[in-house]
């Protein structure tokens, strides 16, 4: 598996020795200052790698610094009262991530006595920590060498083996960390994971071409030695989303705006939303649907189309600015109770919306 490069003349090319001490080196030289390498905190690491999970390191950085600020420990986390949770995470999505951090410091508080365990098979007691999360934060924090494997890193690691193996499948999955755990440096497991994330990230990227002459693997990597990185890494391919179309509705007075609170379970679960119907309406359609519920409009707005895309599902929506005379003589329907009249300072504050209704929430604003 180190197979050193040599020259025409035999002699060793400039980068030579194993894929460890190559991509440390590497590292080393090129990694960027990011401000979770600034500490060896497991709380701190362990934030910040729940955050990292499916997003930017550009996303993450306003989040991560007011994360903590807000919620510097443990404690604190475990004892945030959830619309604030949910407030600290807007936008970021997956909110269940933030749900799970708060039941592991919850945990952690009444199990391990007020800290994060300090090895990596009991951190994965911990909700929401599984053997990605808990071999990264074991081998930064602990110096334990545990491969970190998500996404990024099997495709890196397809790449450089020019191997087949489909990584939707838990088998591949498994047979690449043991590959991995012969290659981790006991010496500094948690610089070789990040730096495996930081190639992933910069070099070996997922979307469109490889940056290769940078890579510290050129001259090992196989899939760039045959000159087919676009082949790896196989996967199986992709379920189509469901589309979902809606016709979104900003229900507004002089002061308040209508919000509702989604349920406590299934996506988005627990967040505030502006209120919505089915389909995709016109003006016309959406004045009479709300004569129909006796409310009578003073101007109705057309805000134009906005898509949001999660994981599963597409939102299309078609989006309406309504004035009414005053949101609190709205007649109550059956679910009344999940009405929310929000003046526009808490929406702002307090209401944690998803960022798939931004496009409209910037209507308030005007
Ligand atoms: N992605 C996941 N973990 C990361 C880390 N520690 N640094 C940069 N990107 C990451």
């Amino acid at each position: 598996m180190h197979e050193a490069s040599l020259n025409m003349d035999g002699a060793p090319a400039a980068h030579t020795g194993t894929d460890a001490e190559l991509l440390l080196s590497w590292y080393d030289r090129t990694h960027r200052d990011l401000p979770w390498r600034r500490t060896k905190d497991p709380y701190r690491i362990w934030v910040s790698e729940i955050m990292l999970q499916q997003t930017r390191v550009e996303a993450v950085k306003p989040y991560y610094e007011r994360f903590l600020t807000r919620l510097p420990n443990l404690q604190a986390l475990a004892q945030c009262p959830e619309e604030e949770l949910m407030k600290l995470w807007e936008g970021l999505g997956y909110y269940s991530r933030a749900r799970n951090l708060q039941a592991a410091a919850i945990k952690a508080c009444a199990v391990y006595g007020g800290s994060l365990p300090g090895t990596r098979e009991a951190l994965l007691t911990l909700p929401g920590i599984g053997p990605y999360t808990s071999a990264a934060i074991a081998s930064i924090c602990f110096g334990e060498p545990h491969p970190a494997v998500d996404g990024n890193v099997l495709r890196v690691w397809s790449r450089r083996n020019a191997d087949g193996g489909c990584i939707s499948e838990a088998s591949v999955k498994k047979r690449m960390e043991e590959e991995l755990r012969r290659v981790i440096p006991t010496d500094r497991p948690g610089d070789f994971n990040q730096a495996m994330m930081e190639l992933g990230a910069c070099i070996c990227v997922p979307n469109g071409p490889a940056k290769c002459t940078e890579c510290p693997w050129e001259g090992i990597c196989r899939a760039h030695l045959e000159g087919r990185e676009e082949a790896y890494p196989v996967k199986a391919a992709k379920k189509p989303r469901t589309v979902e179309e809606r016709t979104v509705l900003v229900l507004r007075d002089a002061g308040k705006v209508a919000l509702r609170k989604r349920p406590g379970k299934g996506l988005l679960a627990g967040l505030y939303e502006l209120p919505s119907i089915p389909g995709r309406q016109s003006a016309r359609q959406v004045q009479t649907y709300l004569s129909g519920q006796g409310i009578k409009v003073l101007r109705i707005e057309n805000l134009g189309e906005a898509k949001h895309i999660f994981t599963h599902r597409e939102w299309h929506m078609t989006g309406y600015l309504v004035r009414v005379d005053e949101l609190e003589r709205l007649p109550a329907g059956p679910d009344a109770a999940e009405w929310i009249f929000a003046r526009l300072r808490e929406v702002e504050e307090t209401y944690a919306v998803p960022s798939a209704f931004s496009a409209y929430l910037s209507a308030l604003r005007e």
